[in-house]
């Protein structure tokens, strides 16, 4: 059976991630936008490159959800993207309101699939994703660890003009200016990055992952980060899709793990089919665990302001 896919919201990282699914023939895609016609022109143009990039994959646009039934995965990239001088937090509002509609009007027609949330502020969108869905909290999973985790890679490179390839990370906690990245954890072709770059190097390294997408906001004047996003969702649809059991960066619902019980918070997880199969623990640093301590802390204070406005 073909593997189907809804990609909600066809603005840059939808669009760009639903290409990505395509091309890379994983699944056949259902794109969903609230505008009329910018659905459809998307999946038109991307359906007709198919002949040239030679893929069987089909996709259609739309803005009806019944064309979304049965779908395996939902991402979720409706919403407003961060503008200039506009912090994650800002978007809360807003943008819940948008989770909450596309993804019971989704989830209803697709009880079976893996929700991947991408819409910001990311971890509490979690959080409106699994109250609007009414999913068991495995088959909830946010991304931002995996595009974090790349921008310390991507960074780490360009300091040691290495390939990116020889270089593997972590970054933990909340999609925010309190994210965790663990330098201790970091290496380049196996040696530890902290024997190979003074402290003063590494910490200017960790303050441009926390700021990487702000970097990106502050060079495009206009929207946020786009292609790196929809190569790490990518990366979480192939694992799940493929069954992968795959160890990934990812916001999940933590219930006691890292001695955090009931938020979403950017951790290792094992993914699969069913979504997070396994709450991966790795053993931190006490001062690794105050700062995924206090990022929770970061992450549980939004969750409060979307209840206090529900
Ligand atoms: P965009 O503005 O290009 O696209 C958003 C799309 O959502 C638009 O086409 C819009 O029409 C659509 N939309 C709005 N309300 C809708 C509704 N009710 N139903 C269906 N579609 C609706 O924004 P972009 O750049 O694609 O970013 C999308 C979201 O992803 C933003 O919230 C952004 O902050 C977030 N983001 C999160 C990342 C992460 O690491 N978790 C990385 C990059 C972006
Ligand atoms: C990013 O990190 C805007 O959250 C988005 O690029």
């Amino acid at each position: 059976m073909r593997n189907k896919v809804t990609v909600i919201g066809a603005g840059n990282v939808g669009a760009s991630t639903a290409q990505r699914i395509v091309e890379g023939g994983l699944a056949d895609v259902v794109l969903v936008d609230i505008v009329e016609g910018l659905p459809q022109g998307k999946a038109l143009d991307l359906a007709e490159a198919a002949p040239v990039v030679g893929h069987g994959a089909h996709i259609v646009g739309t803005n009806d959800y019944a064309d979304t039934a049965g779908s395996d995965v939902i991402v979720v990239t409706s919403g407003l993207a961060r503008q200039p001088g506009m912090s994650r937090d800002d978007l809360l509002a807003r943008n819940a309101g948008i989770v909450r509609t596309v993804v019971e009007q989704s989830a209803a027609r697709s009880p079976e699939a893996v929700i991947v949330v991408v819409t910001n502020p990311l971890d509490a969108m979690c959080h409106v994703a699994l109250r609007a869905s009414g999913f068991p909290v495995n088959r909830v999973v946010g991304m931002a660890g995996v595009l974090d985790t790349a921008r310390f890679r991507t960074f780490i490179a360009m300091e040691l003009g290495v390939s990116v390839t020889a270089t593997s990370a972590l970054v933990l906690g909340g999609h925010g200016d309190t994210m965790v990245p663990l330098p201790r954890r970091a290496t380049a072709g196996g040696v530890p990055i902290t024997e190979l770059m003074a402290t003063e190097q590494i910490d200017r390294l960790v303050t441009r992952t926390r700021n990487g997408g702000g970097e990106i906001v502050s060079l495009l004047k206009s929207g946020s980060a786009y292609y790196a996003p929809a190569a790490a969702v990518y990366r979480m649809v192939e694992a799940i899709l493929q069954d992968r059991q795959e160890i990934l960066p990812c916001a999940a619902y933590l219930e006691g793990q890292y001695g955090i019980e009931g938020l979403f918070v950017g951790v290792p997880v094992r993914l699969g089919r069913h979504g997070v199969e396994q709450v991966v623990e790795i053993s931190l640093a006490d001062d690794e665990k105050a700062a995924l301590n206090a990022s929770a802390g970061a992450v549980r204070e939004l969750v409060h302001v979307l209840d206090s406005l529900s």
